[in-house]
């Protein structure tokens, strides 16, 4: 099984907070499917195989990190990939779409990208949309939004080691919940699952309960998601650059940035009780920033600055 190692954050306010807290680093498990989408796809990819399926298709936005380890995956397994994106006006602006990172490099993984209304891309989750992507597209094993099914469950189950248990605490950011849904499955008696949301509504709850094992040894924390999916402003900047040249470890602006500010915030707070263990889960990201700094250039806002000084 593939492990990553967990590396301790050295901080002022954690040493102050009497508390020790530790990354673990899944986004370096692999340079274009890494943190959770390694895992998410493992098992989905030997499903397609043994079902001797020649297409993925799946579903996402402009910018997910979900849609690049797709296609990249995809062509190292010999297999097409498809893209349903959301966004019609990417359609008939190809410089939009040459000009993003993320699907430029989708495309030079062989992608296929179908770009569809906001409208239209609400009924991803419907059986008759996708019996008709299958009618225009030819046939297809279907990999959801994010990535979230059983199997990526199955492959988050895995992200938790045997060392692993002597933490208290384990955290991770969360979009689809599939990722929470996996450490909750996985936790061992005692431990505390806190999945920090990276968008609003509290919506996510109940389908995480649909998703996840019954347990009760998890909990959302809904304060940090700067105003909803993929928003930043100046103060998350600061903080992903500062933790940066503290620690060396590249934090993404859209999960893993607002889940370490977040956590962060409340060791500072003291909301853990002294001598807690806390570990969070490093679930990658990276490819997202040169578009989120794009998007900030246009703005005149700061940069995102990791990796690269
Ligand atoms: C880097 C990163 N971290 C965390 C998440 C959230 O994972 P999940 O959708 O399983 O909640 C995502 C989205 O899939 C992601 O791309």
């Amino acid at each position: 099984m593939e492990t990553s190692r967990n590396q301790q954050v050295k901080l002022e306010e954690i040493e102050s907070a009497g508390v020790s807290l530790w990354m673990k680093r899944e986004d370096e498990l692999h340079p274009h499917i890494s943190g959770n989408k390694f895992r998410k796809l493992k098992y989905n990819l030997e499903e397609a195989a043994d079902r001797e399926y020649h297409t993925l298709l799946t579903f996402g936005g402009a910018y997910s990190n979900h849609i690049s380890a797709l296609a990249y995956a995809a062509r190292v397994n010999g297999l097409n990939s498809i893209g349903i994106i959301r966004g019609e006006e990417l359609a008939t602006r190809p410089d939009l779409v040459t000009e993003n990172p993320t699907l430029a490099f989708a495309l030079s993984q062989g992608m296929q990208l179908e770009f569809v209304s906001r409208d239209i891309y609400k009924s991803r989750h419907e059986e008759e949309f996708v019996d008709l992507l299958r009618q225009r597209l030819g046939d297809f094993y279907l990999v959801p939004e994010g990535g979230t099914n059983d199997l990526a469950i199955r492959g988050c189950e895995e992200i938790l080691q045997a060392g692993d248990q002597d933490f208290d605490y384990i955290c991770v950011s969360v979009g689809t919940g599939g990722t929470l849904a996996g450490l909750i499955n996985s936790a061992g008696p005692g431990q505390e699952v806190l999945g920090f949301s990276s968008l609003k509504g509290d919506f996510l709850d109940k389908e995480i309960g649909k998703i996840a094992i019954c347990k009760d040894n998890w909990r959302l924390v809904n304060d940090y998601h700067f105003g909803g999916y993929a928003k930043i402003n100046e103060k998350l900047i600061s903080f992903i650059n500062q933790y940066y040249r503290s620690t060396t470890i590249p934090l993404d602006p859209v999960y893993t940035g607002k889940m370490m500010y977040g956590l962060v915030d409340m060791i500072r707070n003291n909301r853990f009780e002294k001598n807690s263990r806390i570990l969070a889960i490093h679930t990658g990201g990276h490819q997202g920033i040169e578009g989120m700094n794009q998007k900030l250039k246009k703005k005149k806002l700061p940069l995102i600055c990791v990796g690269d000084e």
